[in-house]
C-alpha cells in the first residue's frame, strides 16, 4: 500500500517537474525571440547607427539656381527666400503663447507650433507649405509632394527659448513608401550657440549655421542633431517634410502617431 501510495507521488512530482521544465524552455524561448524581434526592429528603426551617405561627397553641396538635379546626395543647403508676409506671419506666432513645449531627458528639449495650429493661425503658411514642394522637387532631382495636413510634423514651427534646448543624434524615421526629406528654414536671424550638426560620408561631424542658408536632407540617411542653446538665446526655425510617396501603411500610421505624440506632445 505504502509502495504503491509512493510511486504516484513519484509519478505526480515527475509529471509537474516535467511541465515545470516545459514553461522555463518556452519563456526562455520567448524571451530570446523578443530579443531578436527587439534588435531588429531598432536597427530597421534607424536607432543603430550606421553610415547611409558614404559614397556622398565630404561637404553639403549647395544648391544653385544653375546646378543639375544630380548635385543633391543625403544632405544640402539651398539658397531660398521666404516670402515677407509668411516670415512676419511665423515671426508673429514664435513670439506668441500658442507654442508647446516638450522635454524628453537626453534626447529633447523645445517647443513646437503642430501643421495644425499653424493652418489655424494662418492658412497662408499652410499653401505656401504645398507650393514649396515645387521648389524641393527642383532640388532633389525627382517630384515630391506635401506630406499629409493632418501629421502635426508636416509643417511645423521649431522654437529653441530655454538653455539646453536641443534635439539628440538620430536618424529620422521614414514612415512612408516613398523616399522622405526634411527642409530647415531659420526664421530668426540671430546666430546662436544651436548649430545643425552632422556625420558626413567620412564619419566626420560637419556644422551648418542659420547664416549658411536652408538646409534640406534625407532625415532617414543623415545622422543628425541640433546642439544646445545658450542663455538668453532664441532660435526660431520653419521645419517641412516632403515625400516621393506619402502614402502610409496601417501599421506605419501607428508607429508615426506614437512619434508624434512624444515629439509634440498630448
Ligand atoms: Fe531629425
Amino acid at each position: 500500500m505504502l509502495f504503491q501510495f509512493l510511486k504516484k507521488e513519484c509519478y505526480f512530482n515527475s509529471f509537474f517537474i516535467h511541465v515545470y521544465y516545459m514553461y522555463i524552455k518556452i519563456f526562455i524561448l520567448v524571451f530570446l525571440l523578443s530579443i531578436i524581434f527587439v534588435f531588429l526592429f531598432m536597427y530597421k528603426r534607424g536607432a543603430y547607427y550606421q553610415n547611409h551617405i558614404s559614397h556622398c561627397g565630404k561637404l553639403p553641396k549647395r544648391i544653385t539656381s544653375t546646378s543639375t538635379s544630380d548635385s543633391f546626395c543625403g544632405i544640402s543647403t539651398f539658397d531660398y527666400t521666404l516670402p515677407c508676409d509668411i516670415r512676419n506671419s511665423l515671426t508673429k506666432i514664435s513670439n506668441s503663447d500658442i507654442a508647446k513645449r516638450v522635454n524628453v531627458y537626453q534626447w529633447k528639449a523645445g517647443k513646437t507650433v503642430s501643421t495644425q495650429q499653424l493652418l489655424k493661425y494662418d492658412s497662408k503658411i499652410i499653401n505656401w507649405y504645398i507650393d514649396f514642394a515645387n521648389e524641393v522637387s527642383k532640388i532633389i532631382g525627382e517630384p515630391v509632394k506635401h506630406t499629409s495636413l493632418d501629421l502635426p510634423t508636416s509643417c511645423v514651427l521649431l522654437i529653441y527659448d530655454e538653455k539646453d534646448d536641443f534635439i539628440n543624434w538620430h536618424f529620422d524615421q521614414n514612415h512612408f513608401e516613398g523616399r522622405f526629406f526634411t527642409v530647415l528654414i531659420p526664421i530668426s536671424q540671430d546666430i546662436t550657440c544651436t548649430k545643425y550638426l552632422f556625420k558626413d560620408a567620412n564619419e566626420e561631424i560637419q556644422t551648418i549655421d542659420h547664416n549658411e542658408g536652408n538646409i534640406i536632407f534625407e532625415g532617414s540617411k543623415v545622422f543628425h542633431m541640433a546642439s544646445k542653446l545658450c542663455d538668453n538665446q532664441k532660435r526660431v526655425v520653419l521645419s517641412l517634410q516632403y515625400a516621393t510617396d506619402d502614402n502610409i501603411s496601417l501599421y506605419n500610421s501607428l508607429l508615426m502617431k506614437i512619434k508624434d505624440m512624444a515629439y509634440i506632445g498630448f
